[in-house]
């Protein structure tokens, strides 16, 4: 179909073993280098395979997360796209194992450096956590502590995770980390208001690097900032990962700024993966899911700046607690046959994109 090939494998587990045979790694099946030079290596820094996240709540099940499986290698930017709702920080949070006391994580392992998170002790993950991990949330904008200034939130950081540095050394470092997120270091003296958004969230990636970690998560990290400090920012989140050379999971509802900065990307619908690939790929013309179509309508471009242009995904959201039986996206899906509401699709390569979708088997 479209002059490109189609693979089925209609299993998870089909899907696993095939990685293991072929030593595939990432999201995708063949190394890319869109949208800027990557500088990843084949050694895997987040591995998460299979990994599925319930919550129960008044005395509901909701599935926020349904095996998902992906990997970011060293050096490597992974983006994460889809709607509100479809699961994307409960997947940070499983990641970070800083998931909150009704969810529970069903299936599945998540590894940091080949190490699995939830076989890491406390005093493991205490050690590990921020030091080879970190995290922007998504409400990163009020996570300053607003009583205290810049320097004194900085140093208390260096003395619970780095007691071994001496104040003077701390400061060192401190000064290191505001010059490369391009603040002069007189504002550490500030508190928080007294800075822009802009500032605030320089300081806040500044933080979640300044132990050096191996895989930073961020969850909309520019989501509360307008477009021309938005765009500032991403520049700068790619400068700073290229001369630290550390690995992002990039979390976004714009596909715009996943397609900006990423080498590959994800694409979530109520709880699921349901396509991913190369940037470059996932930017082709082609087949593709039909809801990353829906994504790519909706998102404006140079090409599409009249609103008139642009589509919307017709529909809501899936209620998690109560997921439509077969493919989950049918009651919103353009192309939907019966086969979609009877039966669950199972995962299909379609050149270098993976997709959970039944359409490869239509004749169209
Ligand atoms: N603590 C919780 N208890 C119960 N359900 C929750 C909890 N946190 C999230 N959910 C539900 O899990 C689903 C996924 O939520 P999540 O926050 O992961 O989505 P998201 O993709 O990050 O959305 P957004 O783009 O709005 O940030 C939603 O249906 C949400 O209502
Ligand atoms: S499986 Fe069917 S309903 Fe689901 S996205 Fe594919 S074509 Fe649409
Ligand atoms: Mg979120």
């Amino acid at each position: 179909m479209n002059g490109q090939s189609v693979t089925k494998e209609r299993t998870p587990g089909e899907r696993a073993a095939k990685q293991r045979a072929t030593g595939v790694q990432g999201i995708r099946e063949s190394a890319a280098t869109e949208p800027t030079k990557t500088m990843a290596s084949a050694d895997p820094v987040l591995e998460v395979d299979g990994l599925s996240v319930v919550y129960e709540s008044n005395g509901q099940l909701a599935n926020a997360v349904n095996d998902v499986s992906f990997t970011v290698n060293q050096g490597q930017i992974v983006g994460l796209v889809g709607e509100s709702g479809s699961g994307k920080s409960t997947l940070a949070y499983a990641i970070m194992r800083l998931l909150p006391a009704n969810a529970l994580v069903a299936d599945g392992s998540v590894r940091i450096m080949g190490e699995d998170v939830y076989r890491m002790s406390d005093e493991q993950l205490r050690s590990t956590r921020w030091k080879r991990f970190s995290m922007v949330f998504q409400s990163a904008l009020v996570a300053l502590n607003p009583v205290l200034t810049i320097e004194w939130q900085f140093m208390e950081m260096f003395r619970i995770h780095r007691p071994d540095m001496s104040r003077a050394e701390a400061r060192r470092h401190i000064v290191g980390l505001m010059e490369l997120v391009r603040i002069h270091p007189d504002r550490l003296k500030t508190y928080p208001h007294e800075l822009s958004g802009g500032m605030r969230q320089r300081i806040i990636i500044a933080m979640a690097i300044a132990l050096d970690p191996d895989l930073v998560i961020m969850d909309e990290p520019t989501t509360a900032l307008d477009s021309v400090v938005q765009r500032d920012i991403l520049l700068e989140i790619r400068r700073i990962q290229q001369s630290r050379k550390f690995s992002v999971l990039f979390i976004s509802h714009d596909l715009r700024l996943v397609q900006f900065l990423c080498h590959e990307i994800g694409v979530m619908y109520a709880g699921r993966m349901v396509e991913s690939g190369p940037t470059s790929a996932i930017k082709a013309a082609g087949l593709h899911h039909p809801y990353t179509e829906g994504l790519i309508a909706a998102t404006p471009t140079l090409a599409k700046r009249d609103r008139a242009l642009l589509q919307g995904i017709g529909g809501q959201p899936p209620d998690l607690t109560r997921l439509p039986g077969g493919c989950a996206f049918h009651p919103r899906c353009p192309i939907a046959r019966p086969v979609c509401k009877s039966t669950a699709p199972g995962r299909v390569t379609v050149g270098e994109l993976n997709m959970l979708c039944h359409r490869t088997g239509f004749d169209e």
